[in-house]
């Protein structure tokens, strides 16, 4: 297994995962895996290509030759499939949804799981997810697993949603979040759970500064060489 470093942060939709792992990853200058990217990048290829949620090996086919390059340094934007910016596409409604679908599937797990470990470089990998410190990276030595209410989750994604001058509906925000969340933490394969070695961290009320502070002090006491 590799020495590199890794920082596993795991938890439910809307925890603030995605925001804390590249202000982490900036600060330490560290490489980034957004994990969760590559389910969505799945659903979205299948959606354009018709390929059934339950066709297991259509939508591992897919999975194994998606043309992704990820540039987190990029102004906006920074998720390229086949050269084209789907950064604001995969966060739809539809594309959380399916990407909920195909990550319950084995094959498609299967399929993405090299493509994960290969983001394990020096000086140092943030990966964030539902499964990070459990399958994908059960050797880091520090795993976060990082959550807020429902209602504080519904309200960042709405006001990330109204930010951007998109229709949000906070009630259909919440249902769907709950919705993929019960998916993610039922599935027999890679369910959603705090690992017995996962530092808890609840977000609710808390400031994003706080929260990348916090996780800074683990990284010290987890890699003591390396911030
Ligand atoms: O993190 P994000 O909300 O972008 O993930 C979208 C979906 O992809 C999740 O709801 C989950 O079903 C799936 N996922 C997963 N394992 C990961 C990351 C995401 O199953 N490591």
């Amino acid at each position: 297994m590799s020495s590199v470093p890794v920082i596993a942060i795991d938890g439910p939709g809307g925890a603030g995962k995605g925001t804390i792992a590249k202000a982490v990853a900036r600060q330490l200058g560290w490489h980034l895996l957004d994990s969760g990217a590559l389910y969505r990048l799945v659903a979205l290829t299948a959606m354009r290509h018709g390929v059934a949620w339950d066709d297991a090996q259509g939508l591992a086919a897919l999975a194994r030759n998606l043309d992704v390059r990820f540039d987190f340094d990029a102004v906006a934007g920074g998720i390229l499939m086949s050269n084209e910016d789907v950064s604001e596409l995969i966060r739809d409604a539809e594309c959380s949804r399916g990407a909920s679908f195909v990550a319950a599937l084995p094959a498609v797990r299967g399929a993405l799981i090299q493509r994960q470990r290969d983001f394990q470089a020096a000086p140092g990998l943030v990966a964030d997810g539902r499964d990070m410190g459990s399958v994908v990276f059960p050797g880091a030595a520090l795993k976060i697993f990082l959550t807020a209410t429902i209602e504080e989750r519904a309200l960042r994604r709405y006001k990330q949603l109204k930010d951007k001058g998109m229709d949000a509906n906070l009630r259909d925000l919440s249902s769907e979040l709950e919705e993929r969340d019960r998916r993610d933490r039922e599935r027999e394969i890679a369910p959603l759970k705090p690992g017995p070695d996962s530092r808890l961290l609840d977000t609710t009320g808390l400031s994003i500064s706080d929260v990348v502070q916090t996780v800074l002090s683990w990284v010290a006491e987890a890699y003591p060489a390396n911030p």
